[in-house]
């Protein structure tokens, strides 16, 4: 049944780009190759259907993800702008990521990278930049922004490795990865690079877990001899600095 309704989908989709080639060449090269990217599209849509019925146990049915998760919807704009882009239609695939911005809230720039098993949950608000690199079966929540920082150029925007999941209202910003497993909790803002399977926690992220358990912290430490002192650290930075233009200046001297 399935097989049908893509061809058929196929046929009129041939029609409707190819038109008179169709009926020039003969129609079966150019079924065969829109049956193919129809074939590849419905493949991509029943993926993401997939991974928001396994991840979110608020999705009763496949017809409801498909119809009212604005995150499926913003995928779906999504795949079709990164082929325009990949194309080098760079206005159109802008047009269709802001005609997707406009009915989700989510802004996906058709140059990032995204993998398999994406799920945006509640979509709003959510940003991915240009160079943003997202790794098969990651999550993201409400707020999301997978930003640049403003002082990169080229590669400005994070990479996410596998299963990594990004809490509401989190921001990733700038070039690093967060790696494979890892959580980012919500409201984090995430500067650094995250080892795999670690929980990043706070304002700038630190990682309070790794592979499921406690990072000590230097609060934690019962080490109550050897605590820093920051007035000390001042002063040493000054004197070093004396000490340095001190010596410009002996040099200046010795060059008149
Ligand atoms: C971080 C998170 C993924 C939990 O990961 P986890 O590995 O199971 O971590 P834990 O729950 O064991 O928490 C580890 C520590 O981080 C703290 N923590 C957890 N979430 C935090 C947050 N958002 N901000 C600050 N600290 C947080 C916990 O209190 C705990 O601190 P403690 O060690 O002092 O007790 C989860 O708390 C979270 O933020 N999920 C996002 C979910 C979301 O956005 N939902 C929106 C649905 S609409």
């Amino acid at each position: 049944m399935s097989e049908r309704l893509e061809d058929v989908l196929a046929l009129i989709g041939g029609y409707a780009i190819f038109g008179a080639e169709m009926v020039k060449e003969g129609a079966a090269p150019l079924i065969d190759k829109v049956s193919a990217e129809v074939h590849a599209a419905l493949k991509e849509i029943r993926t993401d259907i997939d991974a928001v019925r396994a991840r979110d146990p608020a999705a009763k049915s496949d017809i409801e993800v498909l119809l009212l998760y604005s995150g499926v919807h913003a995928l779906l704009a999504y795949r079709v702008s990164h082929r325009l882009y990949l194309s080098k239609h760079y206005f159109s695939a802008r047009l269709v990521s802001q005609l997707a911005r406009f009915f989700t809230g989510v802004e996906i720039h058709p140059g990032a990278t995204i993998g398999k098993g994406l799920v945006i949950d509640h979509g709003a608000g959510v940003v991915i930049g240009e160079t943003a690199e997202i790794g098969d079966n990651c999550t993201l929540y409400q707020g999301v922004t997978l930003g640049g920082t403003g002082k990169d150029l080229g590669k400005r925007h994070p990479t996410l490795g596998d299963g990594v999941l990004v809490g509401a209202g989190a921001k990733v910003l700038g070039p690093f990865t967060v790696s494979d497993g890892s959580k980012v909790a919500a409201n984090a803002v995430v500067l650094k690079e995250i080892p795999e399977n670690s929980t990043a926690v706070g304002i700038p992220a630190r990682v309070v877990k790794r592979d499921g358990a406690r990072v000590a912290s230097p609060s934690a430490d019962l080490d109550h001899v050897h605590i820093p002192d920051p007035v000390k650290d001042e002063i040493t930075r000054l004197e070093q600095r004396l000490a340095e233009m001190q010596k410009q200046l002996e040099e200046l001297k010795s060059t008149k």
